[in-house]
């Protein structure tokens, strides 16, 4: 085997989701410390510190003491090199969260054991469910009172669609938390607290067997509990299989506590056994192999001003295919034009380091000097293929844009529309206007004060933003189809077009959808836009 199939089989690429305060920062912090990565707990986060030096990039961010923009991190474990993306884990969430999980391959989904499925871990789930990538969940917070475990599994089974298989059964939880049961192995490994280690506190394991001893280490009352949800869970839980995990049908489950240091080295070696390597993607040439085709990758986010004095913006990419040489000429496909990619680099927690070669699964950032947009493709000179391109997520909240200073309409759509290129927000018009009436939707409320924020700091232009009652929006998927004109909505929708002149339908809640609907025979509506 080459060194470069050896490199691409052993990359992990997996993005966490979770609600805010799950515990993905701490999750990923034990991750780190298992890989050498970092040495000490705490590294990651220290709230007032580290945390924050991640990504000061923007004001706003300093202000709020929040990170809008998410990173990468690489780290190596028992001979597989693990990229870790992670999703900005405050509510006001951006579409870069969704894009972000268009570069996994699969996703860690944490929930926190006295909560359940919540809001954000619902819309992100959602995201992995429509790529069918495989979901492995880690049940939080054990060391706290847990709700119920059959109804922890069952509310996933019904908030979120996907069959549950409990890799290991947790043994009570808050003070009464005495440890897990590994179903595979059949052995109860007893709960040890290393909050600050470096690796698993010495942990007991006693074969469900040896009654004795097992009743010895956990007591009567917990081992009669256990034997009897032992005996209910064989008969009731879905078999394991394989398959239909790395289908996104079925997720293993571990419990644990991320905090206490405990479970979550035998989540990650679960989780490292199940899931794949790079997979393959389809291009409008194809499926392509990472391991049988030479460098590809395409552009998933891109981010501005992370230096507001040179007004710069990193294009970051998934290589999807191949290796990557820093000196290799590449084509990207959309412009048309053969380059050399400028700066590479691996944006880490808190550093950026230059990288010379990277491998399919990798994510690399390369500086970019305005020419790339979301979902392009780079391959070698002389390939043309193009990914299949990434979704525009449906915006939940909107705002009418008045600009203050009518003299400088010009900054102000230059601005408006370039900061809608990188992604940022959206914006839409009337359906027989131009630019004279601009409605913006953004994912995450932040967004408006990043928009607001950035035109008058680069562009030189203040606007107002008035708040529109609207939180659903739907393109027309067979626009060829409609009559726009005759398509009776309620009274409550408003038609608008996208800056590419698609037709979209904007409702301020979800009964008027139905109702559209009904009242349209045929009319075909979705909640993202392939266009
Ligand atoms: P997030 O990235 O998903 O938002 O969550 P984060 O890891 O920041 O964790 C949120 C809070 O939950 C933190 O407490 C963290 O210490 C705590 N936490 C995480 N995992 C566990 C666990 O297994 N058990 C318990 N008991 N708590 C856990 P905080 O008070 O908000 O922050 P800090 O002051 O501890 O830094």
């Amino acid at each position: 085997m080459s060194k470069e199939v050896q490199e691409i089989n052993r990359r992990r690429t997996f993005a966490i989701i979770s609600h805010p305060d799950a515990g993905k920062t701490t999750l990923t912090e034990k991750f780190l410390l298992y890989g050498g990565a970092i040495n000490l707990a705490g590294s990651v986060k220290g709230k007032a510190t580290a945390r924050h030096a991640v990504s000061d990039w923007m004001e706003i961010e300093k202000e709020r003491g929040i990170s809008v923009t998410s990173s990468v991190l690489q780290f190596e474990y028992d001979g597989y090199c693990i990229n870790i993306l992670d999703t900005p884990g405050h509510q006001d969430f951006s579409e870069d969260t969704y894009r972000t999980l268009m570069a996994a391959d699969s996703a860690v989904m944490v929930i926190d054991a006295s909560k359940g499925v919540e809001a954000q871990t619902r819309k992100l789930f959602k995201v992995c469910g429509m790529r069918g990538i495989p979901i492995f969940t880690f049940i939080n917070k054990l060391d706290r009172d847990a709700n119920d475990t059959f109804d922890l599994l069952d509310d996933i089974e019904k908030e979120l669609g996907i069959a549950t298989c409990p890799v290991n059964w947790p043994i009570g939880s808050g003070k009464e938390f005495k440890g897990v049961y590994d179903r595979e192995k059949q052995c109860v490994i007893s709960y040890s607290d290393t909050e600050k280690g470096t690796k698993e506190g010495v942990a007991t394991e006693i074969p469900i067997q040896d009654e004795e001893h097992l009743r010895g280490l956990i007591g009567d009352a917990a081992a009669d509990k256990l034997l009897g949800e032992i005996e209910l869970l064989d008969g009731a839980s879905a078999e394991f299989d394989l398959e239909e995990v790395r289908a996104g049908r079925l997720t293993p489950v571990c419990f644990g506590s991320a905090l206490t240091n405990f479970g979550v080295e035998i989540f990650l070696k679960h989780f490292l056994n199940m899931t794949t390597p790079p997979l393959p993607r389809m291009a409008d040439v194809g499926l392509i192999k990472p391991t049988e085709h030479e460098f590809s990758a395409f552009v998933f986010k891109i981010q501005a001003n992370m230096n507001k004095a040179h007004r710069d913006r990193i294009a970051f990419m998934r290589i999807c295919s191949g290796k990557f040489d820093a000196q290799m000429e590449v084509r990207h496909v959309q412009g048309n034009k053969v380059m050399r990619l400028s700066q590479p680099q691996q944006i880490m927690a808190d550093e950026r380091k230059i990288l010379s070669e990277a491998y399919a699964g990798d994510i690399i950032g390369v500086f970019d000097p305005g020419v790339f947009s979301i979902g392009d493709t780079i391959c070698m000179p002389k390939d043309k293929l193009a990914y299949e391109g990434i979704p525009t997520f449906a915006p939940e909240h909107f705002a009418r844009v008045r600009q203050l200073d009518t003299m400088k309409r010009k900054q102000f759509v230059k601005g408006i529309e370039q900061i809608a290129q990188e992604g940022a927000i959206q914006i839409f018009t009337e359906m027989t206007a131009g630019m004279e009436e601009v409605i913006v939707g953004v994912v995450g409320v932040l967004q408006f004060d990043v928009l607001k924020y950035r035109l008058e700091n680069e562009y030189n232009v203040e606007i107002r933003l008035e708040n529109l009652p609207y939180e659903h929006i739907r393109w027309i998927e067979n626009k060829e189809e409609v009559n726009l004109e005759k398509l009776i909505g309620t009274s409550d929708m408003k038609k608008v077009k996208d800056m590419k002149g698609n037709p979209l339908l904007l409702f301020v809640n979800s009964w008027s959808i139905g109702m559209t609907l009904d009242r349209n025979k045929g009319l075909v509506l979705t909640e993202f836009s392939r266009n």
